[in-house]
């Protein structure tokens, strides 16, 4: 057990990002009600991802994370969710030939409520009111009323948490993930893509290898791989009040683990080691993440990865990098060598989307060009230091948003307006979000190649 921990020890460390609950008798209430409530995952399950998390971490796998910025309350209905794991699953079916390895398939959905802000007043005209902080705390609305924090909004976040993980296990058990079905999706977005000519070459190789496969009589009957998929859920583990009323006990090990998904991360702007957000995630067992941005240190990151992953274990702890496209270059590399320095077991991930955050036309927008540069640098960087570039952490949406420029479709600042919905962040719609699993595959595949035609030769 984790030396001077309790699952409530971080409300003795300074915290950064607390709503200001105007009634503190009622979140206490709250708190006390959602400890009663069963766990939306379990230990076992948390567990399954840190040792596919190892794999990652040893080289042999790729994590794919993604989904919402923030979810929402509003945006609740079976068609997203629907839409959303569709996406995701083309992506990962893509990947894993580009990466000829397992990928791990890791949502951000099911939980992903509390946004940190970085201020906490939002202005608008003449008025300002506190900042939305995610559908958990506060409303979007920008109305005195709607910004004041509401203890109930989190028994909501759960239970649509419990709503949402109850269709993604139907969905990911149930043959909906069917491998065939995502074979067949994507060939759709092939056919359609104003880029699908570029695609279509590697949508051809994984039809010929699933071919190849049902000629020798592996199918979707008699293997449970090809029918079935593991999919896990996270999230940021900002609101700790929250976090801590679903950490629980496992009874097989004793240990406490975090059952508000499987794997949390600790954001960028709550990674001081000594307070709150690292003291909370130190002490439970589950796979964590940490945002990794330009102010971090090396020493620092040293220091938070003695603090989160004192054992050593791979599949424990994810560095999440999110420098933006033109600050990668300058920051990837000197972690890297401090990591590899001290043999510290992680997994590297890139989330090409929090540093390449702009503003067109008054709406926060992302250029698809630059969140795919971003992870190309991240790509070469770990080539050249020798590292694994383990996997991708993006905002994405299976619908056809317009929130991020750039992609196949070539969207505009003008075309922004269209279908803007995000309730924070702009997230890659279905068609860019798969687009980038294209692109990156096709690069990974060319390394493949390239080392076997090596080794045929050598
Ligand atoms: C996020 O992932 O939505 C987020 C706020 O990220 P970061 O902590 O890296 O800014
Ligand atoms: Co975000």
């Amino acid at each position: 057990m984790t030396r001077n921990w309790s699952p409530s020890s971080w409300r003795q460390k300074p915290i950064q990002q607390v709503p200001d609950y105007p009634d503190a008798a009622a979140l206490a209430s709250t708190e006390e009600r959602l400890a009663t409530y069963p766990p939306l995952v379990f230990a076992g399950e948390a567990r399954r991802l840190k040792t596919a998390l190892a794999s990652v971490a040893n080289g042999d796998s790729f994590l794919l994370q993604g989904g919402d910025c923030a979810e929402s309350f509003a945006e609740h209905g079976a068609d997203n969710i629907r839409d959303f794991f569709r996406a995701f699953l083309q992506m990962a079916v893509v990947l894993t030939f580009g990466a000829q390895m397992p990928v791990v398939k890791v949502g951000r959905i099911a939980g992903q409520f509390a946004k940190p802000r970085s201020s906490n007043i939002e202005r608008q005209g003449d008025v300002e009111l506190p900042s939305y902080r995610g559908d958990i705390i506060n409303g979007i609305e920008f109305t005195e009323e709607a910004r004041i924090p509401n203890p109930e909004r989190q028994i909501m976040a759960y239970r649509q948490s419990a709503a949402t993980l109850n269709l993604l296990r139907a969905f990911a058990m149930g043959g909906y993930a069917n491998l065939d079905n995502v074979h067949q999706w994507m060939l759709g977005f092939v056919k359609e893509s104003p880029q699908g000519e570029r695609y279509r070459k590697l949508a051809e190789r994984i039809s010929e290898t699933m071919d190849f496969m049902r000629a020798i009589g592996i199918d979707a009957d008699n293997n449970r791989s090809l029918r079935e998929t593991d999919f896990f859920t996270s999230h940021e583990a900002l609101l700790l009040g929250y976090e801590q009323a679903l950490t629980r006990v496992d009874s097989t090990s004793g240990d406490w683990y975090a059952t508000s998904g499987h794997m949390i991360w600790i954001g960028d702007r709550t990674r001081q080691p000594d307070h709150a957000h690292v003291e909370y995630c130190r002490g439970i067992k589950n796979p964590i993440g940490l945002k990794c941005g330009p102010s971090l240190t090396a020493e620092g990151l040293i220091e938070l990865i003695d603090l989160l992953n004192p054992a050593n274990e791979a599949g424990r702890l994810t560095l999440i990098c999110r420098f933006g496209h033109d600050k990668i270059a300058e920051h990837l590399p000197r972690l890297i060598r401090a990591v590899e320095k001290e043999g510290k077991k992680v997994v590297w991930s890139c989330d090409p989307m929090h540093g390449n955050t702009i503003t067109l036309n008054n709406y926060k927008t992302r250029p698809f060009e630059r969140i795919l540069s971003e992870v190309e640098s991240f790509f070469q960087i770990h080539r050249s230091e020798g590292s694994h570039p383990g996997g991708i952490h993006i905002e994405m949406t299976g619908k056809d948003v317009t929130e991020c420029t750039g992609g196949a479709r070539a969207l505009t600042g003008t075309d922004l307006g269209d279908r803007y919905h995000t309730h924070c962040d702009p997230r890659l719609n279905a068609d860019q979000a798969l687009e980038l699993a294209f692109l990156l595959a096709e690069r990974m595949k060319q390394s493949h190649d390239e080392k076997r035609a090596l080794a045929a030769n050598g």
